[in-house]
């Protein structure tokens, strides 16, 4: 398989950028538009591990697509192309396996798309958080135009974002939708006229975030994440372990001492 990287065939597919508590994980493909080949994938799931090491030093993370033409155009078509059905499946699994790193960073993450975000590359914003994007941005899931399906949780995350029809006319058709249809239908949750617009704009929700307890947001992101992969009965269950497991935490007492005395918290992170 032939990676192309940035500008330079040794530079790396991921770089992490560091602006205070805010960490930006930059897929830098751009001659692919951004493509999940294996190895990116891989880049992506130590980057978010090696954030996560940091515990609460790190408030937030930006994921971006290096290039102004894509977040992520989808997973790489050429690696795919010679696969076996269990290679196939080996290859969804590595995609999930990203997702779910995604998930249980105990911060938020936020899929800053400026472009376009399709197949994989929509799956991949799914994973994170929340999706902000500007209005040059487009969304999609062509795969069926290729004869394939959504292999990086597609079927499962988008019908939760979007609902399950809009989700099947999407999937059904690969048709894609721009950013404004895609704010109207829940999928972006902030829009902006440009990058540096969007940019400014994540980074400014992760500075309200981290003004919170970095506890709690970590359990609320938990307890999120559980409920939505989860029948009902046990996802309420996964909230009440999750709410008796913030009263383990000093943030909690303090930030409802604080309360109670008229004061503004003083978080520690423990
Ligand atoms: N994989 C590999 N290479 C890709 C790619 C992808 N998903 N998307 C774009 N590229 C490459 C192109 O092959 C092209 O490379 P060359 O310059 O070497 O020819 C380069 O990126 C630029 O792309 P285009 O010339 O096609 O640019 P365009 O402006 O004409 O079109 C586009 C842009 C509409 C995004 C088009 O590139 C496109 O349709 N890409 C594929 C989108 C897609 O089908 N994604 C789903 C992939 S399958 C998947 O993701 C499965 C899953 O769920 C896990």
């Amino acid at each position: 398989m032939t990676e192309q990287p940035g500008t330079d065939e040794r530079a790396p597919l991921v770089r992490v950028e560091r602006d205070g508590v805010v960490a930006t994980v930059v897929i830098d493909r751009p001659k692919a538009l951004n493509a999940l080949s294996p190895d990116v994938l891989r880049a992506v799931a130590e980057a978010f591990d090696a954030l996560a090491a940091e515990g609460d030093a790190v408030r937030g993370v930006l994921v971006v697509g290096e290039g102004g033409r894509a977040f992520v155009a989808g997973a790489d078509i050429r690696s795919l192309s010679t696969l076996t059905p269990e290679e196939g499946a080996e290859a969804a699994r590595l995609g999930h396996r990203v997702a779910a790193t995604i998930e249980a960073f105990p911060a938020p993450v936020i899929a800053c798309v400026d472009g376009f975000a399709l197949g994989g590359g929509l799956e991949l914003a799914l994973a994170c958080d929340e999706i902000y994007a500007t209005d040059a941005s487009w969304f999609g899931q062509p795969e069926v135009r290729l004869g394939l399906i959504p292999g990086f949780g597609g079927t499962v995350r988008l019908p939760r974002a979007v609902g399950l029809p809009l989700a099947k006319e999407l999937i059904f058709t690969g048709r894609r939708i721009d950013a404004a249809e895609a704010e109207s239908a829940g999928l972006v949750t902030r829009r902006f006229a440009d990058r540096d617009a969007l940019l400014a704009g994540a980074r400014a929700t992760i500075a309200e975030v981290a003004e919170n307890a970095w506890t709690a947001v970590a359990l609320a992101k938990r307890v999120l994440v559980q409920a939505a992969g989860t029948p009902t009965a046990v996802a309420t269950e996964a909230e009440v372990t999750g709410f008796g497991d913030a009263f383990r935490t000093d943030d909690m007492r303090e930030g409802v001492a604080a309360f109670l005395e008229k004061r503004e918290p003083r978080f520690t992170g423990r």
